[in-house]
């Protein structure tokens, strides 16, 4: 019994620590993402939607990733509706796979 009680106690160990190590974009795209882009990628008057935006669905990881990490502003705007431009985001590693898996998600949505 007591030998039970303990493979428990290591069950859930390791599955409290696996979901605490592992980099959530969803967490991290509402804490920097969503003021702007929208809870659900929906976009507002701020930034463009994420939902159904074929930049999202179509360009490469490592595309969409630039534009995270440097930003888009100036000349380099491409959305002329929105005043203020994509300023850049200090994300790096599992955190920007995590986050660009994220907005995937959202850009098949609609
Ligand atoms: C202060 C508001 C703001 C925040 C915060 C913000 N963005 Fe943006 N983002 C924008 C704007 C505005 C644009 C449109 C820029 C343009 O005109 O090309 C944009 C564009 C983008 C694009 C390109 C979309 C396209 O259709 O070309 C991506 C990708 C993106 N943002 C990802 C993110 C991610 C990921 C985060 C959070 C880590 C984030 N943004 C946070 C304002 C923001």
């Amino acid at each position: 019994m007591k030998k039970l009680i303990g493979m428990g106690i290591l069950a859930l160990g390791v599955a409290f620590s696996g979901s605490a190590l592992a980099a959530d974009g969803a967490a991290i795209f509402k804490a920097k993402c969503a003021a702007c882009h929208g809870a659900d990628g929906q976009g507002t008057a701020m930034a463009p939607a994420f939902q159904g935006n074929a930049f999202i669905k179509d360009s490469k990881d490592a595309d969409i990733s630039a534009v995270i990490t440097t930003g888009r502003d100036g000349a380099a705007k491409k959305y002329k509706n929105f005043a203020i431009g994509m300023p850049k985001q200090t994300l790096a590693g599992d955190d920007l796979s995590a986050v660009i898996t994220h907005l995937k998600s959202l850009g098949a949505k609609k």
